[in-house]
């Protein structure tokens, strides 16, 4: 018993107070989540200090969308100690705040939108889900995205003689070394949820507000994440805040270049263009925490099926599970993407495809604007 009577608190009254009910407080009593671990004098279980700061964990999280499974892995991680968990579940309060805001501001664009008779495109309606975007897209992705293990190599070997690392925007965990101590951090449920049994330990956090004290680790790495954060810059400087050394695998989104050199893009898919419109270039990225760059060609028979991998292996991008793997195609609409399907579909079969890329055939590795970035 921690403390005089007044401080336990007996189911109804907790019911009454955290706006619960009684069969909810059993339930997590049963399930082990939360017991009532005093007595009140009359002997009925009470609630102690202790347990009632647990249950507000367990409600704040639960009330942020958790599974019950998961708010348990939450609330008994022993790597973490009270403030750090309060920074955590204020990042998240803070992020779903942002994000029903974001949501409001999409709405009310869309009903003036529609009543001046404009319909929204699909990458302004995908845009209402921000930062959720895998939650809706993320099951397609483990079928094509792996470990390419020249790519990894060349990011294990920048992270140096790190022995702790943050993997940020984690997803199913492709690029975690095997050999060093990992921390993951991934918003996306259904990411987290697909990551392999025996996989680093994995926090619901975003790259915007990260739960750790200041140099917590001694490398942050983050790979092909960038690009999908609502604040790249801020993402990038809390990597540099909790760990010594960044590195950060992503594309040259403001290098027109780039769009021009990969066919896909130049010849079928010019939308990709207004999809990085506004995203910060990588040279601002990368002067943002101070960073080196160097650029990391793509092999010709690339494991990872992200957007560029398949520049050789063009009838790749007819396998409708090789696009839903890749946000861009979701993210360009339905129209773009069939229209870029079956353009390529048609020049595959006509020989023009093979006659404009000529100069591809004999290349075993293409720069296409991959870049990894190291502070
Ligand atoms: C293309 S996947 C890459 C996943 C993993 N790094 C890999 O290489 O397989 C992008 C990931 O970034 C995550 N993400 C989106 N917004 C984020 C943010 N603000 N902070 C951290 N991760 C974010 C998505 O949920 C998704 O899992």
């Amino acid at each position: 018993m921690v403390g005089g009577v007044e401080e336990q608190l007996t189911v109804g009254r907790v019911a009454e107070l955290a706006g619960v009910s009684v069969r909810a407080l059993h339930h997590y009593d049963e399930i082990g989540l939360v017991r009532p671990s005093a007595r009140t004098a009359a002997g009925y279980r009470a609630y102690a200090a202790g347990d009632v700061e647990r249950l507000r964990e367990v409600l704040a999280y639960r009330r942020l969308g958790f599974g019950l499974r998961e708010i348990a892995e939450l609330v008994d991680d022993p790597a973490t100690d009270a403030v750090a968990r309060l920074r955590r579940m204020r990042g998240l309060l803070l992020e779903q705040r942002d994000r029903t805001a974001a949501m409001v501001t999409a709405i009310d664009g869309e009903l003036e939108a529609r009543a001046m008779g404009i319909r929204t495109t699909p990458e302004e309606q995908l845009k209402v889900f921000g930062a959720r975007l895998y939650d809706a897209i993320g099951a397609d992705y483990p079928a094509t995205r792996r470990t390419e293990p020249r790519i990894a190599a060349r990011v294990w070997d920048a992270l140096g003689d790190a022995r702790t690392v943050l993997n940020v925007g984690a997803g199913t965990g492709s690029y975690e070394p095997p050999d060093r101590e990992v921390t993951a951090v991934e918003p996306s449920a259904v990411m987290r949820a697909q990551r392999p049994r025996g996989a680093a330990r994995c926090v619901a956090a975003s790259a915007e507000s990260l739960p750790f004290a200041d140099l917590s680790f001694d490398a942050a790495m983050a790979f092909s994440t960038v690009h999908h954060w609502r604040d790249p810059i801020a993402g990038l400087r809390e990597m540099r805040r909790v760990a010594r050394r960044v590195v950060v695998f992503t594309h040259d989104a403001g290098d027109a270049g780039w769009r021009h050199r990969f066919w896909l893009t130049r010849d079928y898919l010019p939308e990709v263009a207004g999809l990085v419109a506004d995203r910060p270039p990588v040279d601002r990225l990368a002067r943002a925490i101070g960073a080196r760059m160097e650029p990391v060609l793509i092999p010709w028979d690339c494991a990872d099926g992200f957007f560029e991998a398949y520049w050789r292996r063009p009838e790749a991008y007819l396998d409708e599970q090789v696009r839903r793997a890749v946000s861009v195609w979701t993210r360009v609409g339905p129209e773009a993407e069939r229209r870029a399907v079956e353009g390529l579909r048609e020049d595959l079969s006509s020989g023009r495809w093979a006659e404009r890329n000529r100069d591809l055939v004999d290349l075993d590795a293409a720069e296409l604007g991959l870049r990894l970035l190291v502070a």
